[in-house]
């Protein structure tokens, strides 16, 4: 199976890149914004007008993989039109040279929980009504939609994966990211928000395994799978892992101050993607130590 792999150096753009090369099942082929003159089968595609009709009049793919776009919040609040070209009118070009060039071709999305902004209700179930309250949340959904219009007027097979808070070793954004860092440079360490918020965590390694779970068994109508573990886990809980492996004496502060954007609690329903064959294999506290040690060489 030839697959390529928009947003290749990305987070988990090169995650999967790495994972599927070494199935001798796959061909990867890569692209990105990025110039790389060593690597084979990569594409650079230029980032000021994305050009998808080359990429795709002139490779032949059996599944392509969007791992690019902005991934955050603040961001999208900040530069929301850059947050629209990455996260909306970038899908909607790569569909319609799928759809001109080689409408055979499979298409993973990968949108975001932001889509379900405060739910109402736990766990979050995919048949819940949207409701984002960021740009990028709206951004992701209109994504969503759009796969739904090629799918319903073209025919083009996709499903879209609402990744709940994705972790691991590569990352360099986010809460983990960022207590990291505060946990290596302070003492006492002030953080937004009341340590009550909950996210649910899948390890790098688990959301690879999702993937090609989605990959194998799904039925491409642009359908929505919940990609997370089904645990929820407080930010507070996960200052107390970090205490852990730093200094039970940092002091960790909370400001109170809800982030624009941020939703409070979030826990997914992962029946269907368990359905499909998935089970996860990393515990978050295994997956937060190998994480603060990769930290540490880089
Ligand atoms: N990381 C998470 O926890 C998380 C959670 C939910 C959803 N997502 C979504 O998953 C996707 C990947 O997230 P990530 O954390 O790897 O992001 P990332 O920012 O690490 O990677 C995105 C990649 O896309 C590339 N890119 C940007 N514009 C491009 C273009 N026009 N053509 C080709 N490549 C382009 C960037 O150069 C970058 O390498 C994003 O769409 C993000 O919104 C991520």
């Amino acid at each position: 199976m030839k697959i390529l792999i928009v947003g290749s150096k990305g987070f988990i753009g090169s995650s999967l890149a790495v994972y599927f090369s070494k199935n001798i099942n796959y061909e990867v082929f890569e692209c990105d914004v990025a110039v790389d003159y060593q690597k084979k089968n990569y594409i650079v595609i230029d980032a000021s007008n994305s050009d998808f009709h080359t990429v795709f009049s002139e490779n032949n793919f059996d599944l392509c993989i969007n791992c690019s776009g902005a991934a955050s919040v603040p961001d999208s609040i900040i530069h929301p039109l850059r947050d629209y070209n990455l996260n909306t009118y970038n899908v909607f070009k790569m569909l319609d040279a799928i759809r001109l060039h080689q409408p055979k071709c499979k298409f993973i999305n990968l949108s975001s929980a932001a889509v379900y902004g405060n739910p109402l209700t736990l766990p979050v179930k995919e048949s819940f009504l949207p409701a984002p309250i960021s740009p990028y949340g709206n951004h992701k959904l209109q994504a969503e939609m759009i796969c739904k219009e090629f799918f319903d007027y073209y025919s083009i097979q996709s499903c879209s994966l609402r990744i709940f808070s994705a972790y691991g070793v590569g990352l360099t954004k986010q809460l983990l990211w960022d207590l990291n860092k505060k946990f290596v440079t302070s003492d006492v360490i002030e953080l937004f928000g009341t340590g009550k918020e909950s996210r649910d965590f899948i390890n790098i390694k688990d959301l690879l395994i999702a993937i090609e779970c989605c990959l194998n068994a799904n039925k491409f109508d642009a359908d929505i799978i919940n990609i997370a573990n089904g645990v929820e886990i407080t930010v507070q809980q996960i200052v107390d892992i970090f205490k852990q492996h730093f200094s039970e004496t940092k002091q960790v502060k909370f400001n109170g101050i809800v982030k624009a954007g941020d939703p409070l609690y979030w826990r997914a329903d992962v029946t269907l993607l368990k359905s499909l064959g998935y089970s996860p294999t990393v515990a978050i506290e295994d997956g937060i130590a190998e994480y603060i040690r990769w930290a540490k060489t880089i």
